[in-house]
């Protein structure tokens, strides 16, 4: 049996707010922490950052610290905490989210990576878009513009890799934003599902038929929940891993265990798994 497994983790915002009566800094420590522990328990190919690393342009209360005195926190989150991961030896991915409006140039320089890229694993090519493009580099305090899926891009791949399996990941796909171009290329056989943040969720979105029916696996958050009228437990942080084996594809949103200050009370939200979505491929 062939088996691959590859990690996805979004929406760690490295910024002022101190969410569940944990500090920042620990937060981002045991972030750190779980990766490794997880990559111990069962390694994965590569790993890949699917935007929102803090609020460095931030639009609400006291705004963007970039925007505000020029100190960037996404480049704190990877100098000081992603720079740790390097030593596992695989390939990732750091595209940006809506938070992180940094043009081409001073993405590439703070973060090393490009603002979109593509990630070969064997037969399967991961395919990093930048869902948030439009506007870069503003100087006012802005939550981003919303860019539709490029498909010339996504096209250009895959006519390079033709004997590629295709994963689509962005920081944000609008399902009723994207274009028709895009939902043809969703419905081939090849493109296997989608991966996406943004929403602080760790639920599956099964897209419509015009998008083949393929799902939408949402990866979650290691900041705060998005799960409205319940507790932060009920999509705590985390991270979704992708499996593939034979011709099955499984993936998991994996919560590692957590101590945390909910209503003045200490709880520990326990290691597992949730919102499982397996299909044959
Ligand atoms: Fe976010």
């Amino acid at each position: 049996m062939s088996r691959k497994r590859f990690l996805l983790c979004s929406d760690t915002h490295l910024c002022h707010v101190d969410w569940y009566g944990v500090p920042t800094e620990e937060r981002m420590e045991r972030l750190i922490k779980h990766i490794k522990d997880e990559y111990e328990k069962d390694p994965f190919e590569a790993l890949l950052f699917l935007g929102d690393y803090s609020l460095d342009f931030w639009k609400w209360d006291i705004g963007g610290c970039y925007v505000a005195n020029g100190r960037s926190e996404t480049k704190e989150f990877m100098e000081g905490y992603v720079s740790r991961l390097f030593d596992l030896g695989i390939p990732m991915g750091f595209i940006a989210g809506n938070h992180e409006q940094y043009g081409y140039k001073k993405w590439n320089e703070i973060t090393g990576y490009d603002r979109k890229d593509f990630i070969i694993c064997d037969d399967i090519l991961f395919i990093l878009l930048d869902a948030f493009g439009a506007d870069l580099d503003p100087t006012e305090h802005s939550d981003g513009t919303f860019t539709p899926a490029d498909t010339e891009y996504i096209s250009m791949l895959m006519e390079n890799y033709p004997d590629k399996k295709v994963v689509l990941c962005s920081h944000h796909f609008d399902p009723e934003k994207e274009s028709d171009t895009f939902k043809q290329i969703v419905s081939e056989k090849r493109v296997l599902c989608l991966f996406g943040g943004h929403v602080h969720l760790s639920s599956i979105v099964e897209l419509s038929e015009d998008f083949g029916g393929k799902a939408l696996l949402y990866t979650g958050n290691y900041s705060y929940s998005g799960v409205k009228n319940a507790p932060p437990t009920a999509s705590m942080w985390g991270f979704r891993d992708l499996i593939i084996e034979d011709d099955k594809l499984i993936s998991r949103y994996i919560t590692p265990e957590n101590e945390i200050i909910l209503d003045g009370e200490k709880i520990v939200h326990p290691y597992g798994y949730q919102d499982i979505y397996e299909t044959n491929i």
